[in-house]
């Protein structure tokens, strides 16, 4: 994951100036009374790898097609590049969209299927042949021009599409899960293709995914969708690192939830009493907390670290009994039973196997997390 994470970002076309590359205003959509999209607000960049993360049936496709026109909205404004997309047919919308099922023409070859959206357009001959050969060597696909889509992988099928989609320079490419497909190699290989394409191309990518480990390394920033709303914007470290709720702490990655009363915030500390009696933990808080107030203490497994013997003071301490134990060649899990009957996961990189006894099943296994380490979620 982290080999193809571009963190902030970067290249040339973050440099371009002028409107973002989209822009939704409050986008609402219902199906006979019941909201797949509300009130839907966003702002992507040009050149941006911008995903849609969500479970299946949260609005991620609605949403998609109403950027491409597809579905009119009930209230709201679509903008692309600057203009105001909202009335305007598909067509007529400099968007083009890859779909899960890559729908080629099955009797066309691989260059005529990519030429296909060029002749429509009325290009030039000699401008499509050269249109549609930059863009198979783009997918890597310059050696499979003349076959048909049915002597292709699932995965070569699949770039093909991509290559189809992007052949007609789209200000905007929607891709609606266009990876779920293949299988978990294939489809690594191919998000690091997608990430080089799109960085080769410059344009702007709109990827839907039900898949938070591809939305994290793939995309410059991720908005969390979940019962037809957005519900989180942010690059995905911010996503991962300091969720706005407990629902975002819990889709995105595995979480250990606390709930406790703030006893105390003083200087970024706050101190809260665990409401399983289980005792107090400090965590380190960007903004001002109430004393009284309830509040969720979330911390990632892989923050909490085995041991008695913490190397400083002031940090937050646990036990249990370790009630499973999952290896997964890279981490191993722990589950943990604490003494209040909770449920505590940690995970381990396999990296230290050998630096410390490692407990079996059934022991007492003893963990310390440091008060950066969490973050209080109010909501
Ligand atoms: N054409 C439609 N008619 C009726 N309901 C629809 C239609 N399209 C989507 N929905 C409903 O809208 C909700 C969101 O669907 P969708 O956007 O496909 O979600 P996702 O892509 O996140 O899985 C679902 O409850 C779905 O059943
Ligand atoms: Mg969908």
């Amino acid at each position: 994951m982290d080999t193809c994470n571009r963190g902030p970002l970067t290249g040339p076309a973050e440099t371009m100036a002028g409107a973002p590359a989209l822009r939704l205003e409050r986008l609402s959509k219902s199906f006979a009374g019941v909201p797949a999209v509300s009130q839907a607000t966003l702002e992507v960049r040009r050149g941006e790898l911008f995903s849609l993360l969500g479970a299946s049936g949260c609005g991620k496709t609605t949403l998609l097609r109403l950027i491409a026109g597809l579905e009119t909205p009930d209230a709201g404004r679509v903008i692309i590049d600057g203009v105001d997309m909202t009335d305007r047919p598909p067509y007529e919308r400099p968007v083009n969209t890859v779909f899960q099922s890559y729908a080629l023409f099955p009797h066309m070859s691989v260059a005529g299927n990519i030429a296909f959206g060029l002749r429509q357009e009325r290009l030039g001959k000699a401008e499509i042949r050269d249109r549609v050969r930059a863009m198979l060597e783009l997918v890597q696909m310059a050696d499979v021009g003349e076959r048909r889509p049915h002597q292709l992988s699932g995965g070569q099928r699949q770039r093909v599409a991509l290559a189809r989609s992007l052949a007609k320079l789209p200000k905007v490419l929607l891709l609606d899960e266009p990876l779920a497909a293949l299988d978990r190699k294939l489809r690594e290989q191919t998000q690091i293709e997608l990430i080089n394409i799109q960085a080769k191309t410059g344009i702007t990518f709109i990827l839907v995914t039900h898949d938070q480990d591809e939305a994290m390394s793939m995309s410059t920033r991720i908005a969390v969708m979940a019962a037809a709303r957005i519900v989180q914007i942010g690059r995905p470290e911010e996503i991962y690192e300091a969720p706005a709720s407990r629902l975002v702490a819990d889709f995105v990655g595995r979480v250990n939830l606390v709930d406790g009363e703030v006893l105390a915030c003083e200087s970024g500390m706050a101190v809260i009493r665990a409401a399983d009696g289980s005792g107090e933990l400090r965590v380190r808080h960007g903004t001002v907390l109430m004393p009284g107030a309830q509040v969720w203490v979330a911390v990632r497994p892989e923050r909490l670290v085995i041991g008695d013997a913490p190397p400083t003071d002031g940090v937050n301490r646990g036990h249990g009994t370790v009630s499973e134990i999952a290896y997964f060649g890279d981490m191993t899990v722990y589950h943990l039973a604490s003494p209040a009957g909770r449920r505590v996961r940690l995970t381990v990189a396999n990296a230290a196997r050998g630096a410390v006894a490692l407990p079996r099943r059934g022991e007492t296994m003893a963990y310390y997390w440091a008060p950066d380490s969490g973050v209080v979620l109010t909501q």
